[in-house]
């Protein structure tokens, strides 16, 4: 959930570290800091953002150094908790993303043999522990330290006097840039697109010693070869491109995005993935797990898959499917996660080919720890998604979805026609509900005065209104509950005045009457209605308080248009109440601990 960089070479470190650093402030924007070896190491950190240390940082000078963005998970945002962290010496500095379980325990008994701490922090004890077996060989010294440590890191060490730097890593992303006699450690590729699209992804267990010209890793002991990669994202696909925030861009970039991932699998040899499970007729059933925004793409994937393909689906929070007492052994499992990252997804998918599933892996990141636990991958084709908020990573899985189930679907021909044409119009439905942006401003203002909000839906909605209401929460702070629109009378109607606005997505499918009736409902007990509906719904008008219009589509098709719009609404209402929406607070885009 932090972000870590370092950089060796022969150009100033400071400036490429602060930049570098600030691109993965979605990763963690609590406090940050840099280290830079000049002689001694020179550590400058302190709590806030990226932007405020460029401010007061002093020339540390030095040609290679190592920088962290927190997202504080021992001991607060503050200046001793920031990284870099240092051993006793003063002379190892270290940046960590992840966490050490059994630091209690290695804190004591480095303190019982002489050393002293001053931070909170699980990473503390790393220094002081390369400290101790450091003999001359850092490399070393790295290597016998994390046989002691127990949890997840991506290290980056420095140490005075060495021209090297030493990573290191264990279910926590790092990848190396690779320049001309430079070289860029860092948790993820936007960090380094300014510099490099050459890449090599650690591996669990990995431990590399880095110098300007020369990259060595190691695992258990033993020098390995690792590919290299080349990305295709460019670094102004990881920039604002004149927008106010990254989410409005990325927001507006969803026909492209769908265009994109729809285009690749149509235009591929062979199917997006092998799904002989799908196929598979005395399939019992299969899984779908995720966490937070694409969960609810796994929900949604539920209603297409028994609807196309007619198996049964169960969709899952992976973070608590790892504590189920069954798993589904020996069926099929999607796991959709945009980074590729999130720790509770990867033990879920540890977990489940421990049992012997077959795992597909639906992400946006190439060489992302999901992907290399998968059986197969299917790639989004988002492109960098900076906003903590996801929006078009959404849309490219639930088009990933969209696509696998079309493959393997049980349907007549007329409807798969129907059906694949459909998708091909929905860039230019999408096109129409940005074109609504003033409209759903004019929502969002009214919107924004409340405090409290439920967003309900029924069928394929109901996954709509729960990542409406997750998208007004994060970036509004607006307390918003998705809820079953059928479930509200058996208790949340509690809740319901006029103080407690409801918005009601409206699908033209089989809800449709029932939705109808919960929204009478709702007005009975004096709460506000806005309701997501299709152009030309008259009805609605009558019965809502205020209506947000979107394109006719077929029902399946609906969470595509529905979404944009609650995102829009979403962004405008945040906008509105002046927050602040692509680093709200408390969060952090990629979820590395459990
Ligand atoms: O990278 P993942 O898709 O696995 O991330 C899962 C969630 O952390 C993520 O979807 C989160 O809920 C969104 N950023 C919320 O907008």
């Amino acid at each position: 959930m932090c972000g870590i960089v370092g950089y060796i070479g022969e150009r100033q470190a400071q400036p490429i570290l602060l930049t570098s650093l600030g691109k993965l402030e979605y990763r963690g924007y609590d406090s940050c800091g840099i280290a830079v070896a000049a002689g001694n190491i020179k550590v400058h950190k302190d709590a806030g953002r990226v932007g405020e240390l460029t401010k007061v940082i002093p020339q540390l000078g030095g040609t290679v150094g190592i920088g962290h963005t927190r997202w504080a998970t021992h001991g607060e945002p503050s200046q001793v908790n920031a990284h870099p962290h240092l051993d006793c010496s003063g002379r190892i500095a270290v940046v960590h993303n992840g966490i050490i379980n059994n630091f209690l325990l290695l804190k004591q008994q480095l303190i019982a043999e002489g050393h002293n701490f001053v931070s909170e922090t699980d990473t503390e004890i790393i220094p002081h522990l390369i400290e101790k077996y450091y003999d001359g060989d850092l490399g070393k010294a790295v290597e016998t330290a994390l046989c002691d440590v127990e949890g997840s890191y991506a290290i980056i060490v420095l140490a005075a006097g060495e021209s090297k730097l030493v990573v290191a890593r264990k279910d926590s992303p790092l990848i190396i840039g690779l320049g001309d006699r430079e070289n860029f450690i860092a948790s993820d590729v936007p960090a380094i697109l300014d510099y490099t699209n050459r890449v090599i992804y650690l591996e669990d267990g990995d431990v590399g010693v880095i110098t300007l010209d020369s990259i060595k890793i190691r695992q258990e002991g033993v020098e390995v070869a690792r590919e290299e990669h080349k990305i295709l994202w460019s670094a102004e696909e990881a920039q604002k491109g004149g927008y106010e925030h990254f989410m409005l861009k990325e927001i507006h970039e969803q026909p492209k995005v769908i265009r994109n991932t729809i285009g690749e699998y149509v235009s591929a040899a062979e199917p997006v993935a092998d799904l002989a499970i799908m196929a598979d007729t005395n399939l019992e059933g299969m899984l779908i797990l995720a966490c937070g925004t694409s969960y609810h793409a796994a929900l949604v994937g539920k209603y297409i898959v028994e609807d196309l393909v007619g198996i049964l689906v169960r969709a899952e929070l992976a973070s608590e499917f790892n504590y189920y007492p069954q798993t589904l052994a020996g069926t099929g499992a999607i796991v959709i996660t945009q980074s590729g990252e999130t720790a509770d997804t990867l033990k879920a998918m540890k977990r489940l080919k421990g049992v012997g599933c077959r795992v597909i892996a639906i992400t946006n990141v190439v060489g992302s720890s999901a992907s290399r636990i998968a059986d197969h991958t299917v790639y989004t084709r988002a492109g960098p998604e900076i906003s903590v908020a996801a929006t078009k990573s959404f849309m490219a899985q639930l088009m990933a979805l969209y696509w696998l189930a079309l493959s393997y679907s049980r349907i007549d021909t007329r409807r798969l026609d129907s059906l694949t044409m459909g998708l091909r119009q929905l860039p230019s439905k999408v096109q129409q509900v940005l074109d609504n942006g003033d409209r759903i401003k004019e929502c969002a203002k009214y919107l924004s005065r409340y405090e409290n909000a439920f967003f309900t839906g029924r069928g394929i909605s109901f996954p709509v209104a729960l990542e409406g209401a997750l998208k007004l929460k994060e970036i509004s702070y607006i307390h918003a509950e998705g809820y079953a629109a059928g479930e509200l009378k058996h208790g949340p109607f509690a809740l319901l005045d006029k103080n407690t606005p409801v918005i009601a997505i409206v699908a033209q499918d089989n809800t449709y009457e029932a939705m109808l009736t919960n929204i009478k409902e709702v007005k009975a007990r004096g709460s506000p209605v806005v309701a997501l509906a299709e152009e030309g719904n008259e009805t609605i008008r009558e019965l809502a308080d205020s209506v947000i219009t979107v394109p006719p589509v077929d029902a399946i098709f609906s969470p595509v248009v529905n979404t944009v719009a609650l995102q829009l609404l979403a962004y405008y209402t945040a906008k509105q109440r002046g927050c602040p929406i692509d680093f709200p607070r408390n969060l952090a885009k990629s979820v590395t601990v459990e």
